[in-house]
C-alpha cells in the first residue's frame, strides 16, 4: 500500500471533515472544567458531531468504546472517557477528535489545563505545541518525512523531555490510519518524499520523563508513561500543497 495522493474531490471532503473536527475542539473547550467527567465531555462531542450528520471515528474503531480519546496527566494517548474520571484543579488533558464526514476523515487534538497547573506541566504543554509547529514547518514538496521527527526530537530533548516512539502520525483522509507512519523521532532526510496532495497527521507525544508507553492490560487501550510522569500532545491534519502546507484542522481560536 502506497501513500495516497488525494484527488481534488477527496481534498475537499477531508477539508470539510477536518473543519468539523477542529470546530468540535473549539466547542468542547467551553465545557472543560473542574468537576466534570471525561464521559460527560465525550457525550457532548458525540452529540455535536452526530447532530451535524457526521460520525465520530473512534466509536467502534477496533472496538474502541467512545467517541473521542481523552488522556489525562500521565496518560499519553487513547484514554477512554469515563464517568469515573472527574477533572480537577491542576490536571492537564488531551482531547483527540476524529470525524467522518461523507466518508472522509479529519483528525486533531489539543491540550487543556484545569485551573492552576504546575510550572512543569505548563512548560511541557508549551514545548509539545512548539514541537508540532516545528514539525509542520518541515512539510514541503520533495522533502523527506524524516525531517519532521528530526526537528521534533531535537526540540523536545533540548528542553529535557522525551519523545514517544510507540505511536506515530499517519496518513489520513480516506481511512482513519493510512500510510505513511509519520515518526516523531527520526533521522534527518530519512523516509519517503512528500508530494502535493498527500494528507497526514503530525501528533507528537512528549513526555516529562521516560519515553516508554505501557498499555493498560485491562482495557487494551490506555497508554500511560511507565514512570507516571506527565505527557502532552497536539495533533493537526495537514495537506502538502505545491508551495508548502495547509493546516486543515486550524481554527481561529
Ligand atoms: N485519534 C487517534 C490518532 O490520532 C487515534 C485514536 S484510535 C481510537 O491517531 F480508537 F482510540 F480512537
Ligand atoms: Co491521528
Ligand atoms: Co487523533
Amino acid at each position: 500500500m502506497a501513500i495516497i495522493i488525494k484527488s481534488k474531490k477527496q481534498i475537499e471532503g477531508i477539508r470539510e471533515s477536518s473543519k468539523l473536527a477542529a470546530e468540535t475542539l473549539d466547542y468542547i473547550s467551553e465545557h472543560v472544567e473542574a468537576g466534570v467527567s471525561t464521559e460527560y465531555l465525550d457525550d457532548l462531542i458525540y452529540k455535536h458531531i452526530t447532530e451535524r450528520g457526521a460520525i465520530p471515528a473512534p466509536l467502534g474503531y477496533h472496538g474502541f468504546p467512545k467517541s473521542s480519546c481523552i488522556s489525562l496527566n500521565n496518560v499519553i494517548c487513547h484514554g477512554i472517557p469515563s464517568q469515573e474520571t472527574i477533572l480537577k484543579d491542576g490536571d492537564i488533558l488531551n482531547i483527540d477528535v476524529t470525524t467522518i464526514v461523507d466518508g472522509y476523515f479529519g483528525d486533531t487534538s489539543r491540550m487543556f489545563s484545569i485551573g492552576e497547573v504546575s510550572a512543569e506541566a505548563e512548560k511541557l504543554i508549551q514545548v509539545a505545541k512548539e514541537c508540532l509547529t516545528l514539525g509542520i514547518e518541515q512539510v514541503y514538496p520533495k522533502k523527506r518525512f524524516g525531517n519532521i521527527g528530526f526537528v521534533i526530537a531535537k526540540h523536545a530533548q533540548a528542553h529535557g523531555f522525551s519523545v514517544v516512539h510507540q505511536f506515530c502520525g499517519h496518513g489520513v483522509g480516506v481511512e482513519f490510519h493510512e500510510e505513511p507512519q509519520v515518526h516523531h523521532i527520526s533521522p534527518k532526510k530519512s523516509g519517503a518524499r512528500m508530494k502535493p496532495g498527500m494528507i497526514f497527521t503530525i501528533e507528537p507525544m512528549i513526555n516529562a520523563g521516560m519515553a516508554e508507553a505501557s498499555i493498560d492490560e485491562s482495557d487494551g487501550w490506555t497508554a500511560r508513561t511507565v514512570d507516571n510522569q506527565l505527557s502532552a500532545q497536539f495533533e493537526h491534519t495537514l495537506l502538502v500543497t505545491n508551495s508548502g502546507v495547509e493546516i486543515l484542522t486550524q481554527t481561529s481560536l
